[in-house]
């Protein structure tokens, strides 16, 4: 038997992604809300990454009465938790990975108190879980930072953020420290990188002329606030266990040149960087150079050195889904593959999906054995997954073959770097259940073992349908992964 006994299979969610009831019983709004349904990848980035965001923006779609901001229904796991964890359980999950909607807890972000309202809906969700010997595994921080952090203090560029972080962190730690374990600080914490809104809640009124200095300074606050949720959940819950989480971006060079190869190794720093500091515990000599080029200063204070290397994170999480070439000179016949927000140069021998994510089991594998290597800790995958159109038949089946065929692949991918030795704990399938798109905000792109009948303008019955990849996954875990 390959995967330990007590490997924890099971599947992702976000909670601005599938929770919806963005303003029932007290929740505040948070960035995820103000994202509308976009057609296309390129309007998305377009509009969150290169245009960014300002506070007019924010206003225009909170005033908005015509536009469709499907975060703000999502899937109604609000009100569907019941059935959708007992559905989760009929395939013998062993873990659900959820995120808390911050702004359910404070909803504006800087409040004395949290809203009981909010506490006791996660409340009942674990509740609910353990019932079924599901162990929730909680993403403290899933791109919804609540909206009036980022209006009336800049998100993660101002260092007060850190401490309404804390004190939310301390919140849910003192309140959930018997029914949940497992804690991740930040979802995908390198993908601010990309956009200083998603993953910094920063607003352009905040920003300075030099976009890097500010990208990098809220990086470090980010990393401050990932210490001191160390701190505070091995204080506050006993046997915790509190990870870390990067959008891994696996890239091999296009080509033997040593230029490409060079891309290569600059490129996987930029990617690694997040890791080395909360893993290491300590800024790596090689971000210097970067540093210097970008004119970057980063404004640390007295003892923020200690709090980074004394709280390091427990274990490393990723996402995988892709994985992409590293080219030193690129020009406009360079064919590009699209992520979500990882691109990179297209690779010839790899199949994409619709959506264009080039599929590589074998680069999981090599992740896996590549960051094992690098810091012997425990490691899980927190999200893998297809996003496909799928079709509901007349009589209610989704014959979703492509996925089985895409995740048996994967699944051996994580095989084979656990027979190379790797720690691996664990893995959760991406939107189980389908849920809206984090980076489009569609419903088409559907990534569960659950289909939810619910269009891209969220419309729909919302009911819940098994797909054939439920079975499937069911005898996966049944099997402990031999049978895949
Ligand atoms: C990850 C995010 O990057 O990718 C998830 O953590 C997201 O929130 C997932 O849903 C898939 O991306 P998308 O844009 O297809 O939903």
């Amino acid at each position: 038997m390959t995967f330990s006994n007590d490997f924890l299979w099971g599947g992702a969610i976000a909670a601005n992604q599938c929770e919806g009831a963005w303003n029932v019983d007290g929740k505040g709004p948070s960035i995820a809300d103000t994202a509308p349904y976009f057609k296309n990848k390129q309007d998305y980035e377009d509009y969150v990454c290169f245009h960014m965001m300002s506070k007019d923006d924010v206003f225009d779609c909170l005033n908005d009465q015509e536009g469709c901001y499907p975060k703000r229904t999502g899937i109604d796991f609000y009100h569907h938790y019941q059935e959708d964890i007992r559905l989760f359980a009929g395939m013998g999950f062993k873990v659900l990975r959820m995120s808390i909607a911050w702004s359910r807890i404070f909803p504006h972000g800087d409040e004395e108190e949290p809203n009981e309202l909010g506490l006791q809906f996660y409340d009942k969700v674990f509740d609910e879980c353990l019932k079924y010997g599901i162990q929730p595994l909680v993403t403290l921080s899933h791109y919804e930072t609540p909206l009036g952090l980022a209006l009336d203090y800049g998100g993660w560029l101002n260092r007060k953020t850190i401490s309404f972080y804390e004190k939310y962190v301390k919140t849910v730690f003192e309140r959930y420290k018997d029914k949940v374990k497992y804690w991740i600080t930040f979802n995908e914490i390198n993908v601010i990188l990309h956009s200083l809104y998603v993953g910094g809640a920063i607003l352009k009124e905040y920003t300075s002329n030099n976009l890097d200095q500010d990208c990098f300074q809220a990086i470090h606050h980010l990393f401050l606030a990932s210490s001191l949720a160390v701190k505070w959940g091995h204080e506050i819950i006993q046997d915790s266990h509190i990870g870390c989480m990067i959008a891994r971006r696996e890239a091999y060079p296009a080509t033997c040149h040593p230029e490409d190869v060079l891309q290569c190794l600059d490129e996987d720093q930029m990617n690694l960087f997040f890791t080395d500091v909360q893993l290491r515990g300590y800024y790596p000599r090689y971000m210097n150079r970067y540093f210097k080029e970008h004119q970057i200063v980063i404004h640390k204070e007295a003892g923020d050195d200690e709090l980074l290397r004394q709280y390091t994170c427990d274990f490393l999480s990723i996402s995988y889904y892709m994985s992409v070439l590293s080219k030193k000179h690129i020009d406009e016949n360079t064919e590009i593959a699209v992520g979500n927000l990882v691109n990179g140069v297209k690779n010839p021998y790899l199949e994409s999906s619709t959506w264009g994510w080039q599929k590589d089991p074998i680069g999981l594998t090599i992740a896996l054995r590549e960051l094992y290597d690098r810091y012997q800790i425990p490691l899980f995958i927190a999200e893998l997954g297809l996003g496909e159109k799928d079709v509901l038949t007349k009589d209610h089946k989704v014959h979703d073959d492509y996925r089985i065929d895409f995740l048996r692949d994967y699944i051996q991918g994580a095989k084979d770097a656990v027979e190379a030795g790797v720690d691996l704990f664990g893995l959760t399938v991406w939107g189980c259940i389908d849920i809206v798109s984090m980076s489009t905000s569609e419903m088409s792109k559907r990534y569960g073992f659950i289909y939810v009948d619910v269009d891209d303008l969220g419309k729909g019955s919302y009911q819940r349908y098994k797909k054939d990849s439920y079975d499937w996954y069911k005898k996966v875990i049944e099997s402990n992964g031999e049978e895949l």
